[in-house]
């Protein structure tokens, strides 16, 4: 009978291990939820059963044993190193030609590069193949014992698949992905919790519990990238050969590391992942380049505490902490008032970021960010920085107060009234208020609007303050001695500026609506209208059912365009345009057209730069329509990774098909 059963107990085991790895490692579970479930309870009553047949390597046993008092101490017997630091391309071609030069090498040699996972290190020992116990980095030569904390981590198997060496220590990182890192902070957040700051810390504080129990809980991964002490088995000549190895033993390695060549494909590599960053499912803060042949990093060797064979380059910081020094209130074109949290300058991202928009008052609450808070910033990519969380602990005492909306505008002291149920709070003073006079002069200047060359920040800045221009229409009364008089100006530039102005009196329907700045109707809103009303006067005497007419013009757009018109200043403003010689056309004849206008893209498979909306936000806003599905119209199928059907049919249809760096090349040649 318990030969049987131990037989049966053996297969549960084994087939459980196999799901586990099915789904944490390479994500493709094979069985449903409720499947697995069965196989774990037909487990459990049979180790109830016969507890002397329970194993260390059973997948009941991942969370076992009382919490401890404290870590126990291991000493590594091959010390886990650090490694150096590269931040520029040229530490790359100096790391390349330094190893070379001391191999003799002529030739290129070859890396294998790894993301360099933003964790911590772990080691693990498997003894004949069962997981024996696992510690942390430490200061490199002890560690932790953190053996019943990794158990707990489900994609790390408790036995080695296939034939295992006597003994196998494994190095690698323990990390918490980006997805399960939010939920976790999202759920922490619900119960009125303290957040975790980034990933990191998270996997750090998750990993280093004495209660094995919440470890559990915790959304944690490992990546194994290296070697320890080995006996009974031969090591591959190769770290690709050593990954390969460590991943048929079931052991999970990064998919994103690939073998390069030379420090032109370290480089490549570099740049790539540096793109593929924000779309990874973990964080990194750089890459590793490994000298890929064993026998060369024995050659060698170390200097003190890393590596030769080893460069760790970095990406530019993306997070970083700053203090709070003020929050003050923009003042729009259009009223809205906008929090803005001005910084100790910090440098994150490649950039000095020093004031960061914090949108409006709901978020300056939901995030609870205060002066004098220390927060964290990040700047990913070309994105816009932004504040992503305050650090409680950090907050000065006596606590300062939670941020109030002004009561009067902080430009004209008009008073600011914030609707029932928006978001957004507004200075009543309309035109009066030099801060919106001076927003909308300087949209009605800008290149998507009237392109008025030179009109820049400053300049509008002293032509509202100093008075000489009140509305669009003053521009046009601009003389060169006027002009003269301002910062920075001579009589030269005043000359240019005057003649720029001239210039942007022919433009077209669309630019002119757009250029007004009426609330809701951005570039694309104004093509809508010019193309449905044709000339300015149908559309100043369109009512607001008409104009909810035009395609994609909802209630909202329709009641501010009605309204903006129905404003006497804004005929005012307009009537005096027309008599200062503006003149525009309508948009067929005009350039006003946005440069993709009237062309269809499909969207297919995955791209790494970018998510679907990004893409499609990019196309749109250069006019572009964005479909789902492919069709004679279409003018480009736009592919990235793993496309679908929709790639076939635009083959079967002779569209013409781009790929990721084609769309960025289109996307750039039609920006700025
Ligand atoms: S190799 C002797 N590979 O970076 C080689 N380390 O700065 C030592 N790390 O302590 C490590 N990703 O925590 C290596 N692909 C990777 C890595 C990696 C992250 C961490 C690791 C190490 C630190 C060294």
């Amino acid at each position: 009978m318990t030969k049987g059963v131990g037989a049966r107990l053996a297969a549960l085991r084994a087939e459980i291990a196999r799901h586990d790895h099915r789904y944490y490692v390479l994500d493709d579970p094979e069985i449903p939820d409720a499947e697995y479930d069965k196989l774990m309870a037909e487990l459990k009553g049979l180790e109830a059963a016969h507890p002397e047949l329970i194993t260390a390597d059973s997948p009941t046993q991942r969370v076992a044993g009382a919490p401890s008092g404290e870590f126990g101490e291991v000493v590594h017997q091959v010390p886990m190193l650090s490694l150096d630091n590269g931040f520029t391309e040229e530490d790359v071609a100096a790391f390349d030609r330094r190893a070379r030069e001391r191999l003799g090498t002529e030739g290129p040699l070859d890396y294998f590069a790894e993301p360099k996972l933003d964790g911590l290190a772990v080691t693990l020992v498997f003894k004949d193949g069962v997981l024996d116990r696992a510690a942390t980095r430490g200061d490199g030569v002890k560690g932790e014992d953190v053996t019943p904390n990794v158990r707990t981590i489900r994609a790390c198997p408790l036995r080695l698949h296939g034939e295992a060496p006597r003994l196998l220590e494994v190095r690698g990182e323990v990390f918490m992905p980006i997805a399960g890192f939010e939920r976790l902070n999202r759920e922490a957040e619900g119960r009125g919790e303290k957040t975790f700051v980034n990933p990191r810390n998270a996997a750090a504080g998750s990993l280093r519990q004495l209660d094995p129990r919440i470890t559990a809980a915790r959304p944690l991964r490992v990546y194994f990238y290296g070697l320890g002490v080995v006996s009974g088995w031969r090591p591959p000549e190769t770290q690709s050969g050593l990954i390969k190895a460590l991943e048929t033993w079931g052991l999970p390695v990064c998919p994103h590391s690939e073998r390069v060549r030379g420090a032109e494909g370290c480089l490549e590599y570099y740049r790539a992942m540096g793109r593929r960053r924000a779309s990874l499912p973990y964080q990194i803060d750089g890459v590793v380049f490994k000298v890929d042949r064993r026998a060369d990093q024995e050659r060698l060797g170390y200097v003190s505490r890393a590596p030769r064979w080893a460069l760790a380059q970095k990406f530019p910081a993306e997070e970083a902490t700053t203090r709070v020094r003020a929050i003050e209130f923009q003042v729009g074109r259009t009223g809205a008032l906008t929090p803005v949290a001005r910084l100790e300058p910090v440098f994150v991202g490649g950039v000095t970021v020093s004031n960061v928009t914090l949108h409006n008052l709901d978020e300056v609450w939901r995030k609870d960010v205060r002066e004098g808070d220390t927060v964290v910033v990040r700047r990913a990519g070309d994105v816009i920085p932004e504040l992503v969380r305050v650090i409680p602990g950090r907050r000065p005492k006596p606590e300062p107060h939670r941020v109030q909306l002004p009561r009067h505008c902080p430009v004209c002291h008009s008073v600011v009234i914030k609707p029932e149920g928006e978001a957004v709070a507004r200075c009543t003073g309309g035109f009066t208020c030099p801060a919106q006079r001076q927003e909308a002069i300087r949209h009605f200047a800008s290149r998507r609007a009237m392109d008025i060359e030179g009109l820049g920040d400053k300049l509008v800045e002293q032509l509202v303050e100093g008075a000489l221009v009140r509305a669009p229409a003053d521009l046009y009364t601009l003389t060169v001695e006027q002009l003269q008089g301002l910062e920075r100006m001579g009589e030269k530039s005043a000359a240019n500026l005057v003649k720029a102005i001239e210039h942007s009196k022919r433009t077209t329907l669309p630019r002119l609506l757009y250029a007004l700045g009426i609330r809701e109707v951005g570039e694309s809103t104004a093509l809508a209208l010019a193309r449905h009303f044709g000339e300015l006067d149908p559309l100043m005497g369109a009512s607001e059912d008409d104009i909810q007419r035009v395609p994609d013009v909802g209630p909202v757009v329709a009641a501010h365009v009605a309204a903006f018109f129905a404003s006497p200043e804004h005929r005012e403003a307009i009537r005096r345009l027309r008599d200062e010689g503006v003149r525009w056309e309508p948009f067929d004849q005009g350039a006003a057209a946005l440069p993709l206008s009237g062309q269809t893209f499909v969207l297919t498979g995955t791209l790494e730069g970018f998510s679907r909306e990004q893409a499609s936000e990019a196309l749109t806003a250069l006019g572009a329509k964005v479909s789902g599905s492919v069709s004679k119209k279409t003018r480009y199928v736009v592919a990235g990774a793993e496309p679908g059907s929709k790639l076939e049919k635009a083959r079967s249809l002779g569209i013409e098909v781009l790929d990721e760096d084609a769309l960025r090349r289109l996307l750039a040649r039609h920006h700025e």
